[in-house]
């Protein structure tokens, strides 16, 4: 090997001579402050602050559990055609939603705990993008603290992907709450389906919005979370209620999910039902860049 040595050196001089005659910039590129991690706000009490890193904790797991899982598994995986569809451009969109969720500069993207806009006192608010207010700014409410759970609880409690709200998660919601920062993603995900069920035929019938959908995204990472690290198999996947049924009878609404919505009740009322009641008890509301306030 030792004689392949001034050919290496000689090789080196010419590319050194070839430098040194063209007017090369040695300016280092202007790259931006590169922050990793979302920003916890002074108004946050240690309490709150804890609670918070737990759930970007478990945020960043899940995320990174959906991004592995398309770029492992790529296009023609079920899971990942079953809520992005099966157009060619859905892969790369897909992941590379992921990867800016995960990996886009968080400089400035911080969650405050106190109500500077005072949406918080509204019923049912548990948190909120701050909108022209702040664009980068998202508030926490105090009811986000009461029962939203940590990813260990994944399908506990009787819960479902399908039949139970997104945000039944802190991970799932602070996914969603982060696609509405428009640095994040710049501004490229937003809201098409409205719940599980309209996420699954939108990927079916009509998935030129699949890869920019909010809540197709959060479905899709939270069955991936549910099935390849809690292990909760189908049982805990569970099947779409009607994507129309509005027929919520008061003997069917007041149940408590199903501890196991399994295919058998895939198509029954009480199916349902525990989608809509729970969508009730944990609403969670945000304001669009329009001024649109959307409630789930
Ligand atoms: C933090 O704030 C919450 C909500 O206001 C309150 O319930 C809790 O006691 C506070 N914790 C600390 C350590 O101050
Ligand atoms: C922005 O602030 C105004 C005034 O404080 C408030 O009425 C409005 O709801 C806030 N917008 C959002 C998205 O919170
Ligand atoms: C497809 O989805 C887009 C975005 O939600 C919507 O605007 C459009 O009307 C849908 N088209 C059909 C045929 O459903």
């Amino acid at each position: 090997m030792l004689f392949n040595a001034p050919a290496l050196i000689f090789a080196g001089v010419a590319l050194t001579s070839l430098v040194a005659a063209s007017p090369v910039n040695l300016a280092t590129r202007d790259l931006k402050n590169y922050v990793t991690d979302i920003t916890i706000h002074e108004s946050c009490n240690s309490t709150q602050r804890r609670m918070l890193e737990q759930a970007f904790a478990d945020t960043f797991e899940v995320a990174t559990s959906a991004h592995e899982y398309i770029r492992t598994n790529g296009p023609t995986d079920p899971v990942f055609e079953k809520y992005y569809g099966t157009k060619p451009a859905a892969f790369s969109a897909a992941l590379g939603v992921w990867d800016a969720l995960l990996y886009s500069n968080k400089d400035g993207v911080i969650f405050r705990c106190d109500n500077p806009d005072g949406n918080c006192g509204q019923p049912g608010w548990r948190g909120h993008w701050r909108g022209d207010n702040a664009t980068s700014e998202t508030v926490i409410c105090d009811l986000s603290y009461t029962d939203r759970l940590y990813n260990q609880a994944f399908c506990m409690y009787g819960n479902t992907v399908a039949g139970s709200p997104l945000g039944t998660y802190w991970s799932i919601d602070l996914i969603h709450r982060l696609f509405h920062v428009p640095q994040v993603t710049n501004g490229q995900v937003d809201h098409y389906a409205e719940d599980y069920a309209s996420v699954l035929e939108l990927a079916e019938h009509n998935s030129t919005y699949s890869p920019f959908d909010s809540d197709a995204h959060q479905a899709f990472a939270a069955h991936v979370y549910a099935v390849e690290v809690a292990k909760g198999g189908d049982a805990c996947v569970g099947q779409a209620a009607e994507a129309h049924d509005h027929d919520h009878t008061a003997a069917t609404s007041s149940a408590a999910p199903a501890a196991a919505t399994t295919a058998a009740a895939a198509t029954s009322a009480a199916a349902a039902a525990p989608a809509a009641t729970s969508a009730a008890a944990s609403q969670d509301c945000h304001t669009h860049s329009d001024g649109t306030v959307h409630c789930v």
